[in-house]
């Protein structure tokens, strides 16, 4: 019973993501390029993964409901890049996004800088768990691949 449910919530997530990145893709034969299946069951809650797409790097976050509360209370009035949590996810455990600096694009690194995010260490830009940018050069958020 339990295993059956531990395949059933990973089944589940697959198709989350396929969602995700199918929302994507202009054409079929785009989106036949572009599948990636992940196993999002083995991402605790918490961590992040990051997996290659169209040769790029993409962000996975399987938030905590005190990441969730926290990308949520954020003013978006004070942000360079104003946007909503919700408009930035599908379903906010799972933050999915490029992982490619929007200042010169760099790579940045996860669980880090000041606002509890990503940093990154080229020129010194902080994301929030959002992904939003907070402070340095960036002049936009990290791009969700989910929106
Ligand atoms: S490339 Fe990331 S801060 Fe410049």
């Amino acid at each position: 019973m339990i295993g059956s449910m531990g395949v059933l919530s990973a089944s589940m997530a697959k198709a989350s993501v396929t969602n995700f990145l199918s929302s994507m893709s202009a054409t079929a034969d785009v989106l036949a390029l572009a599948k990636v299946e992940i196993g999002l069951a083995s991402i605790p809650e918490g961590k992040n993964v990051i997996i290659k797409w169209r040769g790029k790097p993409v962000f996975i976050r399987h938030r905590t409901a005190d990441e969730i509360e926290e990308a949520k209370n954020v003013d978006i009035k004070t942000l360079r890049d104003p946007e909503t949590d919700e408009a930035r996810t599908k379903s906010p455990e799972w933050l999915v996004m490029l992982g490619v600096c929007t200042h010169l694009g760099c790579v940045p690194i996860g669980e880090s800088g000041d606002f509890g995010g990503w940093f990154c260490p080229c020129h010194g830009s902080h994301y929030d768990i959002s992904g939003r940018i907070r402070k340095g050069p960036a002049p936009l958020n990290l791009e969700p691949v989910a929106s």
